[in-house]
């Protein structure tokens, strides 16, 4: 069950905006519904073009004198690293506090925290574990709040994965993209993606690890469940995975382990997909366990490209969010 927390925003399954500001306006990113479908596919266009401008050697310094906060309760390679760099590229400074940094690690309310560093920086990005958490902090902060990954959702990752996918197939629009494996955050993510960017996604997970029901029926016919994951990817244009322990589930690894063998992204099962199809992965992966390492190495995988546009991505919501 996904956690909506404490507030009566709209449920979790709708689709629609979750998040309010009691303040001002200010437009967060909690989710990929906090921004419309135009302004997303928009955003993707800007990213695009704002990569071509970086590898140029133009500058975009939209956050000069600027500062981007940045909570995370839990590790990240790609997630921080794109994060301040793309703060750096653009003319601002970024301020790292890990758990122990701050006071919320001894008990201070996260809706103070909110108030107090909304007054001094202008944007937030959050990784921690409940969504909740995240929704209350916005719900308070006078600037911009990112979800930088939770328990429920990793709209970032999404948008660097469209990113990849438009710089690689085009329009994604239409196309049927299959997901293996466990029905976690970034499969969540994806789902509204499949909503917002209008094609379908066929997921497969072991019984017992389906993504949340609510969302799965929200997302109606552009999300289809089930726990075959040749039939998720016959035909497909693209295959996704994620590690099968997430962040928070490394109690689990061993059960995890056996219950999802024969869910393993290999060749053979690539080769159900069309023969276009390409292959991506958030990281971190493991190779041997949810993909196997000649695909995640392959000449279909896009996965070092994603990664990369992590930082493209989040530099156009940045300016986005900023504007
Ligand atoms: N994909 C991703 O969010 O990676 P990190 O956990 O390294 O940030
Ligand atoms: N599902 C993974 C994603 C890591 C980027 C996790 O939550 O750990």
């Amino acid at each position: 069950m996904i956690d909506s927390g404490k507030w009566s925003f709209a449920p979790i399954a709708n689709t629609g905006c979750t998040t309010r500001n009691s303040w001002f306006m200010a437009r967060h990113f909690l989710t990929i519904s906090d921004l419309q479908p135009a302004e997303l596919v928009q955003l993707i266009e800007r990213a695009i073009t704002l990569k071509n401008r970086h590898k140029a050697g133009l500058r975009d310094e939209f956050m000069r004198g600027k500062t981007l906060g940045m909570i995370f309760t839990k590790s990240s390679t790609r997630t921080r690293t794109s994060f301040e760099a793309a703060v750096t590229q653009a003319g601002g400074n970024s301020l790292f506090l890990a758990p122990q940094d701050s006071q919320l690690a001894r008990g201070e309310p996260v809706e103070d925290t909110a108030r107090v560093m909304s007054r001094m920086v202008d944007a937030i990005v959050i990784r921690t574990d409940k969504h909740s958490m995240i929704q209350n902090f916005a719900a308070e902060s006078l600037v911009p709040v990112i979800n930088g990954l939770t328990d429920d959702f990793h709209p970032c990752q999404i948008l660097a994965d469209i990113q990849t996918w438009f710089e690689h197939r085009g329009n994604i629009q239409g196309e049927t993209i299959s997901w293996i494996g466990d029905g976690c955050n970034v499969c969540h993510s994806w789902m509204k993606a499949a909503v917002a960017f209008d094609f379908t996604l066929k997921v497969a997970t072991p019984k017992g690890y389906e993504p949340d029901e609510a969302l799965a029926a929200a997302c109606g016919d552009h999300v289809v469940i089930g726990n075959d994951p040749y039939a998720a990817a016959a035909g497909a244009s693209g295959v996704i995975t994620d590690t099968w322990a997430g962040m928070g589930q490394e109690f689990e690894k061993e059960q995890r382990l056996a219950d999802f063998a024969g869910f393993q992204v290999d060749q053979q099962l690539m080769d159900a997909a069309s023969n276009t199809a390409i292959f991506m992965h958030c990281l971190p992966a493991y190779r041997g366990v949810e993909v196997a390492a000649d695909v995640i190495d392959g000449p279909r995988s896009v996965v070092w490209d994603e990664a990369e546009n992590r930082l493209h991505a989040q530099k156009a919501l940045l300016e986005f969010l900023l504007a």
